[in-house]
């Protein structure tokens, strides 16, 4: 593969990995520590120097890509797949990358969610919404190439050396992202702001919508670590109740926090008439839910014993979040 070579990133510091006395704010740190690595990449990757034979990258195309992507988020997804990839003992360099392409999905959903057709909303992370800078039609586009491009990284010899490796994580982001996975719970998502729906139904929506990505963060992890059998079962395990958690959670915060808080619309769910299992369940039963869910993935962590510290405290982090 030629092109410019992506600049060496330098070696994080990272922080202990045993719990001292406050646990919180050794999360908050190592998960803004791994963010920011996590975002330096992406500031690279998506600079105006062409890669691989390119011929041109768009000026407006490239800042709408950026605007959706560069512009905070908890960058949670990259944060499993590093912790997961780093518990396993994976190269760090690659596991960046591949943290860099799950996080490029994430950005994409987000700006397609945000769009007229879908949620149609003008705050996204404290900011305006792409299609409220760039036009609609830019914010479909900055979306379709964040999410090819994602699969451009992975692909890529620099993820990691061998190809049946990059294949499987092609097909693991592939699957999360697709008719299976996120298209298609936001298919069913849209639905549910027509009908209403059984708790049945509207798990099997968020599990497809949000918990197939926050899933496949965790077996990124666990493949890039060439980790298989029981032990990426147990985090696959993990990562299906830590993903459905994240989405209960996201709708109990649309009822409980501020548009300030959260840095986007807040009451929206109801505002559309979108059924959630806190509009079918109430806050408290869904609060029990997360705590149920929580437990659950702090389950599959018991292979790992102290080594899962900062996925245990990320799927407390999940269910606890103020944002
Ligand atoms: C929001 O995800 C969209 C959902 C899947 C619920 P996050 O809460 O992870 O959003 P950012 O990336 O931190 O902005
Ligand atoms: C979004 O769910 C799930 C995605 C796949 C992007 P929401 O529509 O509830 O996410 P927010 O609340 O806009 O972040
Ligand atoms: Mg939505
Ligand atoms: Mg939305
Ligand atoms: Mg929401």
């Amino acid at each position: 593969m030629t092109g410019a070579p992506v600049k060496a990133q330098a070696e994080p510091k990272l922080g202990p990995t045993k719990v001292q006395n406050q646990p919180n704010m050794q999360f908050a740190a190592r998960l803004a520590q791994r963010a920011s690595q996590v975002e330096r990449l992406l500031a690279d990757l998506l600079s105006p120097a062409l890669q691989h034979g390119e011929v041109a990258r768009p000026d407006r195309l490239l800042a709408a890509m950026r605007h959706g992507t560069l512009n905070g988020g908890k960058r949670l997804r990259p944060f499993l797949l590093l912790e997961t990839a780093a518990m396993l003992n994976a190269p760090s360099a690659g596991a960046l990358r591949a943290a860099a392409a799950l996080e490029c999905v994430h950005c994409y959903s987000l700006i397609h969610d945000d769009l007229p057709a879908m949620d149609d909303d003008d705050l996204r992370r404290g900011q305006p919404t792409v299609h409220k800078i760039f036009g609609e039609a830019s914010a479909i586009l900055a979306g379709d190439s964040l999410l090819t491009f994602a699969f451009d990284l992975l692909a890529d010899p620099q993820t990691h050396e061998d190809a049946g490796v990059r294949a499987d994580l092609v097909l693991a982001l592939a699957r999360a992202s697709g008719i299976g996975g996120i298209a298609g719970g936001q298919m069913l998502d849209l639905a549910a702001e027509k009908q209403d729906l059984t708790a049945a139904q509207i798990s099997l929506l968020q599990a497809m919508k949000t918990g197939a990505l926050i899933r496949c963060a965790c077996e990124m992890g666990a493949v890039i670590a060439g980790v298989d059998g029981k032990k990426r079962q147990a985090l696959l395990e993990f990562g299906q109740h830590a993903g459905k958690a994240f989405q209960l959670a996201d709708d109990i915060l649309d009822v409980t926090q501020s548009s300030e808080t959260l840095g986007k619309q807040a009451a929206k769910d109801k505002k559309r008439g979108k059924a959630t299992l806190v509009s079918l369940l109430g806050i408290e039963q869904s609060r029990e839910e997360a705590a149920r869910l929580l437990s659950g993935a702090v389950a599959a962590l018991k292979p790992f014993g102290e080594k899962a510290v900062w996925l245990r405290q990320a799927a407390r982090f999940i269910v606890e979040r103020k944002y």
